[in-house]
């Protein structure tokens, strides 16, 4: 069994998915309500944020996914005490904060790149840090010299040994002018988490400013740090001595919300995503306008569907928010095949993000990955190397397969394409998806799909 098959089925089994492949008997449209939770890009950093404080803190929202299994573990296995309110509510105490023993620490090693949010946490809490092989999805190179970087401009002392990252704090954590290569989400949650009780002042410049990072700094104003969010990608954090736990509802999963959006629009279908929120999709219903989706602002929701009308090419090219989100991408490109004409889709924030496309092509798409980006194009976005452009010809019908889940998102697409395409397809490896997708399964049956588990 290769690493993916073992990620998926720890996956899977975290939320008791007890089947890793599924057989879908597609081409028939997905109709009806279905309702997103908190978003696991929020989720996952908030509860490290709890270990921040002295006492407890409550988090709402927070959805039934293997990413929230493994950041549990990795905080009980640091003393935190988490308890489920009741479904949905997470109470956790770090009142007992302690170094954890590497087996329990290792036994998570690979599932997640959140654990390396827990360095600047540690740090404060306990003087040192045991960061182990990062895991999360396969989609490029997904370096973490930003966040060491960061963490040695405060201070702290990195080790890189065999079996993960030892960090020090010989002294305590000071404030710093950090200056981030590229906007990352991840490193700007790093600092954030790391200057919030350092001494002194942080600037931190080229931060990313994801709706997600701004509920994360929400968060930490309710605990009582001092962060202001000033104009161009500029963050300043002045440290404080002690942080209080907080209350919170986490903001919803708006990459939830788009890939369930683009299944309408794929299987020509009609579907309610309750909680999704206008707000953070704009530049996503933009896109689903101009392709040729139809979408409606509820006062709980969005309704998006497929108006019957042929769908259009279009051209986008991700990039860091506010611009059109890099997980939106996936989802999207299955509608894509059935648009008439040709899409160009230019990936800018990840090397290696169309590896699921091959499995589309299988199924009848036709759509061709430009390795090295497509040179012509003016550029809205100043390029770093590693862009790539997939061109996507329509409409193509699609018709079933065996294929196999790569990523979480590349996952979701082919779920769609499955469900879209006329005949069966098999598709293996489905507990990937389960990493982010709250109960996808009991989704698909709410929204009439024709499937089983094997
Ligand atoms: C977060 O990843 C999300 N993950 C990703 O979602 C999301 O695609 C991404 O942000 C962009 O929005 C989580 O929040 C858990 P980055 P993150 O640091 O923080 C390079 C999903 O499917 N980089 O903004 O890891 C990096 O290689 C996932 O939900 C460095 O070079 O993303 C990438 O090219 C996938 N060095 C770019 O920056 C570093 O030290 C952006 O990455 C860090 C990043």
């Amino acid at each position: 069994m290769n690493s993916l098959d073992k990620d998926s089925q720890k996956a899977a089994a975290r939320v008791g998915l007890v089947s890793d492949t599924i057989v879908i008997h597609g081409g028939k449209p997905l109709h009806g309500r279905i309702e997103v939770r908190g978003a696991k890009n929020l989720v996952t950093k908030a509860m490290v944020a709890a270990l921040l404080a002295d006492t407890p803190s409550v988090l709402k929202g927070v959805p039934e996914i293997s990413d929230v299994h493994v950041v549990s573990g990795l905080l009980r296995a640091h003393g935190v005490e988490i308890t489920e309110l009741e479904p949905g509510v997470l109470r956790l105490d770090p009142s007992n904060v302690k170094g954890a023993h590497f087996a329990e620490i290792d036994a998570h090693a690979g599932s997640s790149r959140i654990p390396i949010l827990f360095c600047g946490p540690l740090l404060h809490q306990l003087g040192e840090a045991f960061i182990p092989d990062l895991g999360g999805c396969r989609i490029g190179d997904r370096p973490i010299d930003f966040h060491l970087d960061a963490l040695r401009a405060f201070g702290a002392t990195v080790e890189k040994k065999h079996e993960g990252i030892h960090l020090t704090a010989p002294q305590k954590l000071r404030g710093a002018l950090i200056e981030l290569p590229f906007p990352s989400v991840g490193a700007t949650e790093q600092v954030l988490l790391t200057a919030v009780r350092a001494e002194g002042t942080t600037e931190l410049k080229n931060a990313a400013i994801e709706p997600e990072i701004m509920d994360l700094i929400a968060i930490l104003q309710k605990m009582g740090a001092i962060i202001s969010v000033e104009p161009n990608r500029v963050i300043v954090i002045e440290g404080v001595e002690k942080l209080d736990g907080y209350l919170h509802t986490a903001i919803v999963d708006r990459n939830e919300a788009a890939s369930w959006a683009a299944a309408a629009l794929a299987t020509k279908g009609d579907i309610t995503v309750g909680g999704a929120r206008q707000q953070e999709l704009m530049t996503f219903l933009n896109v689903y306008r101009k392709v040729g989706g139809a979408f409606d602002v509820l006062e709980d929701g969005i309704r998006f569907w497929h108006p019957g009308t042929p769908l259009k090419p279009v051209t986008v090219e991700t990039d860091v928010h506010p611009g059109f989100m890099t997980d939106w991408q996936q989802p999207l490109i299955v509608a894509l095949t059935q648009a008439e004409g040709v899409s160009i889709v230019h990936e800018t924030v990840y090397e290696n993000r169309f590896g699921f496309t091959e499995a589309l092509n299988e199924m009848g798409a036709n759509i061709v990955v430009h390795k090295d980006g497509i040179a012509s194009i003016t550029r809205r976005v100043p390029r770093r190397k590693l862009e790539q452009a997939a061109v996507i010809t329509g409409p193509t019908p699609l018709h079933g397969a065996a294929v196999r889940v790569p990523d979480l998102r590349g996952g979701f697409s082919h779920l769609i394409a499955g469900l879209a395409a006329t005949g069966t397809s098999t598709i293996s490896n489905v507990g990937i998806i389960s990493r982010g997708y709250e109960l996808f399964i009991d989704k698909m049956r709410a929204l009439g799909a024709d499937f089983e588990l094997v």
